[in-house]
């Protein structure tokens, strides 16, 4: 298979290199070689290459920071995604992308299924939502993911940043009113080669490791399994403002697919995996 990755430089596009790596004919662009934001280069270089599979791991993912780039975010979450829709429709490569729970508004506590009517509430999720519909109304051959809270070894994520702040600090507040449930980059890449694989019909998944928890928990259990003591204390969001508001419940039910392990082993195969933990570790 010839596969194009896009933003394969990014913390998932790197896993997804790993994971389809062997057997299949590889094209890496990011940024560097084609900004996807580009109409013109998006229908040439791709109608060009015609690859059997586009899967689009390039995104827009500063959460905060699109508050404030309204227009940016929209391009490269929103417009794009349909400039890529588009050629794909036209080559008939099968195209890959990757959405997120924050299209959701957040109010449901028991979560959101595949079909649930999207309603973001903050700019990234809007951005999200748009490439969403882009998919939606020029109706590629298309798997749509949704996936939430990303952890892996490739990239800036809560993992990381919570074992520098217990390295630099020793108090900590982290919210407990966010629940949502924690993935591993590299088990949802896997997931997303079993889904090419086995030809499941096109449509949208949700992808995420089982089980939910709040963000304070992920921090206690990171904390615990690497053997770091720093006094944590559990905050409402009202205390820890950002620009960008969160959904309070973001779990995304997967009713199509057999379920992943639970992110706290994920977990702690990612921190065996990084060298954090020993693999003896019990
Ligand atoms: N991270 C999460 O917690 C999370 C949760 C749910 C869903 N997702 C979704 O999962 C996907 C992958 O996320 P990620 O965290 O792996 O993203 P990431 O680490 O931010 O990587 C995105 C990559 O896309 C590149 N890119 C940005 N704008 C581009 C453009 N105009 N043209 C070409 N490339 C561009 C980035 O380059 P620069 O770094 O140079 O900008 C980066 O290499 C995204 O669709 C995201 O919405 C992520």
């Amino acid at each position: 298979m010839k596969i194009l990755i896009l933003g394969y430089k990014g913390m998932l596009g790197s896993e997804l290199v790993e994971v389809f790596r062997d057997g299949n004919d590889l094209i890496l662009w990011d940024k560097d070689q084609i900004d996807i934001t580009k109409r013109e280069d998006v229908m040439q270089k791709i109608g060009q290459l015609k690859p059997d599979i586009v899967i689009n791991a390039a995104a827009y993912t500063a959460v905060d920071k699109a508050e404030s780039e309204k227009d940016l975010v929209y391009k490269v979450n929103g417009c794009a995604v349909g400039f890529l829709s588009t050629i794909c429709k036209e080559i008939d490569a099968l195209f890959v992308h990757f959405s997120t729970d924050y299209v959701f508004d957040g109010e449901n506590h028991l979560g959101y299924k595949e079909d649930h009517l999207y309603k973001p509430i903050n700019m990234y999720g809007k951005s999200k939502a748009l490439g969403e519909k882009m998919i939606l109304d020029i109706k590629p051959r298309f798997y749509l993911i949704r996936t939430s809270w990303l952890f892996g070894k490739y990239g800036k994520n809560f993992v990381e940043t919570m074992i520098r702040l217990a390295e630099e600090r020793k108090d900590l507040k982290v919210v407990n009113d966010q629940f949502g449930s924690p993935t591993y980059a590299k088990d949802l890449s896997e997931k997303v080669k079993d889904l090419i694989e086995s030809e499941k019909p096109y449509g949208i998944y949700h992808i995420t490791n089982s089980e939910s928890c709040n963000w304070y928990e992920f921090a206690l259990k990171i904390f615990k399994l690497s053997r770091l003591k720093p006094n944590i204390k559990p905050v409402s969001s009202e205390e820890f403002p950002t620009p960008a508001k969160r959904p309070t419940y973001s779990m995304l039910v997967n009713s199509k697919l057999p379920q992943m392990r639970s992110w706290e082993d994920a977990l702690k195969d990612y921190l065996i995996e990084t060298g954090r933990i020993d693999k003896t570790y019990h």
